[in-house]
């Protein structure tokens, strides 16, 4: 299984903003600053922050992701004090140079974690903070139960992923892995993200589901781990079953915060 990777959708990440999905990240900006946006994506919070830290900031996205960065680059071409560079995280060669690094959402699809929080932290300056957001993919839950094929395709994905060495509780690994970097003051803050019903964004984020079938049903198809038609029936109930019967969906995040000494 080894050398699988996986690539986001840019329709979902093109929606998300830096209050909304990177909340605990905002009351730490402020003007001046340079932060480091590790698996930016199409750049989408990126650009949340280079407004934060204003023309006298800097802000320096990269992602291994090519697609991606040049979405982010036709979205954010105005946004002078914003750069979006092709770059691997755990390659990484950047030295004492930045206020603040970050990363949302990125850690969980990799297996070297350690060493991602260690280039992260060689990147920030002493003092400077290091900001990492991330799921705990087996304790995500739905109330009620979803349909039995959306819950065998759940399996199959903390499955996979298992396989191929990533973390399915990595937020909570997080502080251990900070320790280990030497990162000091280091805080938790729990970050779900609860889709109710009454929420104005209901629509939008039970839509995750379905599209994370579409990225990866080659692989989990290629890996053995199921069939086409059992993700089309997964798909196509949930989207049902989300439509009518889903009162709430809880996708079990944490934000963890740490400063170089
Ligand atoms: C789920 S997306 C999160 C994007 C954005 N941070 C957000 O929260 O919406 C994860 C991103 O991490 C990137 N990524 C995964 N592994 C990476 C690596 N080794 N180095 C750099 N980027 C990586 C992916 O290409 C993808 O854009």
């Amino acid at each position: 299984m080894a050398g699988q990777t996986h690539q986001s959708d840019s329709k979902l990440l093109g929606r998300r903003t830096l209050a909304q999905d990177h909340r605990c990240l905002l009351p730490l900006l402020r003007p001046g600053l340079s932060v480091l946006d590790v698996g930016c994506g199409s750049g989408a919070i990126t650009s949340g922050i280079a407004n934060a830290v204003g023309p006298n900031g800097s802000v320096v996205g990269i992602d291994k992701d090519f697609g991606l960065l040049e979405v982010g680059r036709q979205d954010h071409a105005g946004i002078s004090n914003l750069q979006l560079h092709q770059g691997d995280i755990l390659s990484m060669s950047y030295v004492e140079q930045f206020d603040i690094v970050t990363a949302a959402r990125t850690l969980q699809w990799l297996s070297a974690s350690q060493l991602a929080i260690t280039r992260m932290r060689q990147a920030a300056k002493r003092s400077g903070l290091l900001v990492v957001l991330d799921y705990n993919h087996s304790q995500n839950h739905w109330d009620p139960d979803p349909p039995v094929a959306f819950q065998t395709f759940y399996q199959a994905f903390l499955a996979w992923r298992e396989s191929n060495g990533w973390d399915n509780n990595m937020a909570d690994h997080l502080p251990q892995l900070f320790e280990a970097a030497g990162l000091v003051e280091i805080e938790t803050v729990v970050q779900d993200e609860i889709a109710s019903r009454d929420s104005g964004s209901f629509a939008d984020q039970i839509e995750l589901w379905p599209r994370v079938v579409d990225t990866i049903s080659e692989q989990l198809i290629g890996c053995g781990f199921l069939n086409k038609a059992q993700l089309q029936l997964a798909k196509d109930s949930f989207v049902a079953w989300a439509q009518t019967e889903l009162k709430t969906q809880v996708l079990a995040m944490k934000t963890v915060v740490g400063r170089v000494p």
